[in-house]
């Protein structure tokens, strides 16, 4: 067995003995003389190997990067000049008594301490990638916030309990990863795409208190911050209400922030309800950070020249808006035309601006295209409203407000960081007051905005049937720094306002019967009043680490497409495998990849 690690050897180690094992980081020759860094999960140490020990060093001189080695030695103090400030062990040495190679490495992909490494080469040599300080310091990471979250539940009163993986459908509004039934021909599991139900059905079962760190699936268009599987804090009580719910959340999240990575949160968090958000952000999950807020127009522009601004204004769910740049003027046409493309992204059909030279000459003050189909009132309500300064630069949306909340929106955040407007630091915030439904223009329907079982607002249950556009839901949602870290609700737990709320998303009572009927089933029981949240693990250990994407933070993540290079799936399969499950491709061979 080792005495110590690599990593952890320091000076009160001086004069001693010690055992280590770990890879070799780097060799270097020093004629006569051959230091070797050698790494383990801990850190890196520096041993010395004399020529004085011709066997060590015989040993030393065959050693290449990433071959695996026992050394024994003693801790000594390193020459003057020659102390690394760099290294927790950069004061100390190890002089060599006997090093034995435990195994030998080819050359590796990659050298562990390059920085421009492409992402493809390290997810498809992931084992050495892993190897990486910053890779070992993240999942390291995310161990703590999981003991961390495990520590407060358990002191909380809540217990581990798992559900299922091979299930029935849960609609979170992803698509489902099917699993093929050998036993019953032409039946499907579906992986979870969350345990909501299951968590539910425990609160029925009398369990008061859940919690689950447990995998999710979700077969979506993946992004940074999205993976196909993923993993929930999952957590359901009862009789606790919203605001009790929310308080204990916050409470979790404070100490798990503060005893895995020692950041401080704010405490209260503040709540934000959606419109709010909308309206001053473009989004429900904004980066408070950036201190740039949108300026409502629509009204202002009502029957203005502007036909852009004037079309949107009088569409039912038009929008018409104006971000103001803090001495933004100084844009450029073509960065201006960049953003224009930017913006386009999220469907916006252009990007009109106006250059603020002066604020109180009125339009001679300003520079724009647009400026000769607006009239002086509206060009004052704007500077007013938006209040701008000289040297700025106000840029509109004008189009459905699904549009330019998700144009405005975007750009908000990423002028804010591009320009250096955000403020350092963790800006957490919960969105509160979520409409129960939002329109499905493809589907033409409405669907659940957080999911079916989340209940209405008090005293809104009449408005499921009459005027669903109008129902509010008791449904909370965590952000951080712009991120959705977690989403939950108060359920329903009454089986007449369950149906209410599967009518209104145009499930009849029939297929509710079908898809749900064990959930109805659950409710007659003598379920109590419950609810809960989900938090994204994998978000929250990213930002912690300041990861760009959630791949840095799992050890075996999935590309943007769906698949892991490191062990290749998914893959073909053989027929007679196929033929066990009753399925057959309709790909042929030759075209699946
Ligand atoms: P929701 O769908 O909001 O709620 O998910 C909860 C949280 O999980 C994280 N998350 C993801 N992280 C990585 N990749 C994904 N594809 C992904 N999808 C979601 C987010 C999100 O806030 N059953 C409800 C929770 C509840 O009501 O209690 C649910 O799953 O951080
Ligand atoms: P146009 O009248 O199309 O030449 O556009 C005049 C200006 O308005 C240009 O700066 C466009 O980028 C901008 N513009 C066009 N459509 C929109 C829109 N839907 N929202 C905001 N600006 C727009």
């Amino acid at each position: 067995m080792r005495t110590d690690y690599c990593g952890l050897i320091g000076r009160k180690h001086l004069g001693t003995d010690v055992k280590l094992y770990g890879w070799v980081h780097r060799r270097r020759d020093h004629g006569g003389v051959i230091f070797i860094d050698l790494r383990d999960r801990e850190g890196i140490v520096q041993i010395v190997c004399d020529p004085d020990r011709p066997q060590t060093f015989a040993t030393a001189e065959m050693l290449r990067n990433e071959f695996v080695v026992e050394v024994h030695g003693r801790v000594r103090e390193r020459p003057q000049g020659t102390v690394n400030p760099g290294l927790p062990s950069g004061e100390i040495e190890v002089l060599a008594q006997h090093v034995e190679i435990l195994n030998a490495a080819a050359t590796p992909p990659f050298q562990l301490d390059d920085e421009h490494l492409s992402e493809t080469v390290r997810l498809e040599h992931r084992v050495v990638d892993l190897r990486r300080p910053l890779m070992q310091r993240n999942l390291r990471l995310r161990y703590r916030v999981a003991m961390a979250t495990r520590h407060f539940l358990d002191r909380h009163g809540f217990i581990d309990i798992e559900t299922p993986m091979l299930t029935r459908s849960t609609p979170e509004g992803a698509r489902d990863y099917l699993v093929p039934s050998r036993v019953h021909p032409g039946m499907f599991y579906a992986l979870p795409q969350s345990p909501q139900l299951f968590k539910q059905m425990l609160m029925v079962a009398g369990f008061d208190r859940y919690y689950q760190i447990v995998k999710c699936f979700r077969d979506e268009d993946l992004r940074a911050d999205r993976q196909p599987e993923f993993t929930q804090i999952d957590i359901e009580t009862s009789f606790l209400d919203q605001n009790e719910i929310m308080a204990l959340m916050e409470e979790l999240m404070r100490e798990v922030f503060r005893v895995a990575a020692g950041v401080e949160l704010p405490q209260p968090f503040p709540r934000l309800a959606y419109r709010e958000a909308m309206a001053l952000y473009g989004s429900d999950k904004p980066d408070l950070r950036v201190p740039l807020q949108l300026t409502e127009l629509t009204d202002a522009v009502r029957g203005v020249d502007f036909k852009v601004f004037r079309d949107a204004a009088e569409l039912p769910d038009g929008r018409v808006a104006a971000l103001r740049v803090p001495q933004g003027a100084g844009l450029t046409r073509k960065e201006i035309d960049e953003l224009t493309e930017y913006v386009r992204i999220y469907g916006a059909k252009g990007l009109a601006y106006v250059k603020v030279n002066t604020v109180d000459s009125g339009a001679a003050g300003l520079q724009s295209p647009i400026l000769k189909f607006l009239p002086e009132p509206v060009i004052t309500t704007i500077l007013e409203r938006t209040g701008a300064a000289a040297g700025d630069l106000i840029f509109f949306g004008a189009d459905r407000a699904k549009v330019v909340n998700e144009a405005l929106g975007a750009l908000r955040t990423k002028i804010g960081h591009e320009r250096g407007l955000a403020q350092p630091g963790w800006r957490p915030l919960w969105v509160v007051d979520f409409p129960m439904f939002e329109w499905n223009d493809e589907e033409n329907r409405w669907d659940a905005m957080h999911h079916p079982f989340t209940a209405p607002a008090d005293g809104h249950d009449e408005l499921l049937a009459s005027d669903p556009r109008k129902a509010m839901a008791k449904a909370h949602d965590m952000v951080l720094n712009g991120w959705e870290i977690g989403g939950g609700s108060i359920r329903i737990h009454r089986q007449d306002i369950q149906q209410k709320v599967f009518r209104a998303l145009g499930i009849d009572a029939g297929e509710a019967q079908a898809k749900f009927g064990f959930l109805l089933d659950a409710l007659q029981y003598g379920a109590p009043p419950h609810g809960g949240i989900a938090f994204g693990l994998d978000r929250i250990v990213a930002l912690l680490a300041g990861a760009e994407s959630i791949r840095d933070i799992i050890a075996f993540p999935k590309t943007q497409r769906a698949t892991c290079l490191l062990t290749q799936a998914p893959n073909r399969v053989d027929e007679r495998q196929l033929r066990e499950l009753h399925i057959r491709s309709r790909v042929p061979d030759a075209q699946a990849r």
